[in-house]
């Protein structure tokens, strides 16, 4: 075998402060085993571990982002 191989790679796009973006189909194997499947043309895998459909995303890190960024700013007065 050269190590080489006539498949495309697979592509896999890092999102900051978000998720990692696959191109599916694809197949998670979790530490216990159990395997996950998404046919879909870009899988979105969690990498916040925040999402309750882990290992995919859920855009849970979105709402911790607006938390961060409402707390950040003083109080507004209306
Ligand atoms: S990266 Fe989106 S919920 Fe974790």
């Amino acid at each position: 075998m050269s190590g080489t191989s006539d498949r495309a790679a697979t592509r896999v796009v890092v999102v900051p402060g978000g998720p990692l973006l696959v191109e599916g189909p694809v197949e998670v194997v979790l530490p216990n085993g159990t395997v996950r499947v998404a046919d879909r043309p870009v899988v979105a895998l969690c990498a916040c571990r925040r999402s309750r459909r882990y290992p995919f995303c859920d855009t849970s890190h979105r709402r911790r982002a607006r938390a961060d960024r409402s707390s950040a700013r003083p109080g507004r007065q209306g």
